[in-house]
């Protein structure tokens, strides 16, 4: 699947849904399946490495788990997040990094905010690298922020955000991801805008969708925020497993001698 999915699908009318992925295992399994992109989140520096927010993702990490996911992610386009200030050094410094992600298999890449990223963005669509946007709750900003708030709600706020995504799209942005914030918000600024939005917290009525794997399958369980739907309880079925495992371990139960060389 490549980039034209995202002009195809809006087109007529249809939903994208994407989903983030860390790994091959899950990569594996995404890739048999009917979503339409896959982004490798810097939200993997807390759901895969327990830090207390995206800013402690790196350059290394977004690279080896880009390079996981392609692995076994063979036809769907690829979105890799741009870690905490690494679009933030410099032209030069930025479009390395870029390439570095896309050498390890991403087909795009995501950074979040408009205020002095339009020049980086454009340089980098001119050299053949899509680039996703990001606004509202971007989560790189969660100092500024002071914690994890919706975005938008006063008239100020929300004349920003739509600014900021207008200059986005001139920019060349593909698409743009907008996170935690007002339904009413999202729905006017995809009407004001060409380029599909992605809907995470920002309600139905923009392009699609995208939520984090292990929050949809409900795997993470510390937190649900309002915007998350779980559509397996998939840490009770992990608990469930491990605890019929370990009394089969301790009944000699398993192996058996299906599971057993003779
Ligand atoms: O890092 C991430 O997972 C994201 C999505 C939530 C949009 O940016």
């Amino acid at each position: 699947m490549s980039i034209d999915v995202f002009h195809k699908k809006p087109k007529n009318n249809e939903k994208l849904a994407l989903v983030t992925c860390y790994d091959a295992s899950f990569a594996a399994l995404i890739e048999d399946s009917d979503i339409d992109a896959v982004l490798v989140g810097d939200s993997l520096a807390m759901v895969i490495y327990g830090k207390p927010d995206t800013t402690y993702a790196t350059m290394n990490m977004m690279t080896a788990h880009t390079q996981a996911v392609r692995s076994r992610l063979k036809s769907k386009f690829l979105i890799s997040d741009m870690p905490f200030l690494s679009y933030r050094k410099g032209l030069r410094q930025s479009v390395e990094n870029a390439a570095q992600l896309i050498q390890a298999g991403a087909n795009a890449i995501k950074l979040e905010g408009a205020d002095g990223n339009l020049e980086i963005i454009s340089h980098l669509v001119e050299s053949g690298i899509p680039v996703m946007g990001h606004l509202g709750l971007t989560p790189q900003f969660i100092h500024t922020f002071g914690g994890w708030k919706v975005q938008g709600k006063q008239e100020e706020a929300k004349q920003k955000i739509l600014n900021d995504a207008l200059a986005l799209e001139k920019a060349g942005c593909f698409s743009l991801v907008l996170e935690c914030v007002p339904s009413q918000l999202a729905t006017t600024i995809q009407k004001e805008l060409k380029i599909p939005c992605i809907g995470i917290g920002a309600g139905s009525e923009v392009a699609g969708q995208i939520l984090v794997l292990q929050d949809l399958l409900g795997i993470q369980t510390d937190i649900k925020p309002k915007f998350v739907k779980r559509y397996v309880e998939g840490a009770s079925i992990v608990q469930e497993s491990l605890a019929s495992y370990c009394q089969e371990v301790r009944k000699k139960s398993f192996p058996s001698s299906k599971e057993s060389y003779q």
